[in-house]
């Protein structure tokens, strides 16, 4: 049978070291840095983001955390902050050594939560 996602991640070890980088990247990208550093327990939506991904690409972890859009309501997240975060995303996997297929998967999660994000 083929691999589940959150197989080819790397499982919980891995996704966490992916939020971990991802993370990182926001906090030094000029476009969205002032949103994280801004975030009053930025450990706690980690460990929420750690949960969301396991969850989402089929491990057994269940996300305890707020929806999509009852978490970013009120901050109106553009377009271009949208981008900005999944580029992180993305250069986070390829630090991990990621291939195109994992980011395409992950890639098309992001992009369908795209209107529970922006401008809400
Ligand atoms: C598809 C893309 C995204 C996903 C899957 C996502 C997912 C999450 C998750 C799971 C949380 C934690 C929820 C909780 O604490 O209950 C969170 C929090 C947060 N997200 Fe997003 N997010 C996305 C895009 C964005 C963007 C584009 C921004 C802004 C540039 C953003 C800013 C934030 C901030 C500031 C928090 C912390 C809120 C707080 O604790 O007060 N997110 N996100």
């Amino acid at each position: 049978m083929s691999k589940t996602l959150y197989e080819r991640l790397g499982g919980a070890d891995g996704i966490a070291r992916l939020v971990d980088d991802a993370v990182d990247a926001h906090l030094s990208n000029p476009k969205v840095k002032t949103r994280f550093e801004n975030t009053k327990d930025i450990e706690h939506a980690k460990k929420m983001s750690r949960e969301f991904f396991c969850a989402g690409a089929g491990g057994p972890e269940t996300y305890t955390g707020r929806d999509m859009l009852t978490t970013h309501k009120g901050m109106n997240i553009s377009e271009e902050e949208y981008v900005a975060v999944m580029d992180d995303i993305l250069g986070a996997m390829t630090k991990n050594k990621l291939g195109a297929d994992e980011q395409k998967d992950v890639l098309a999660i992001l992009y369908s939560l795209k209107g529970d994000i922006i401008h809400v």
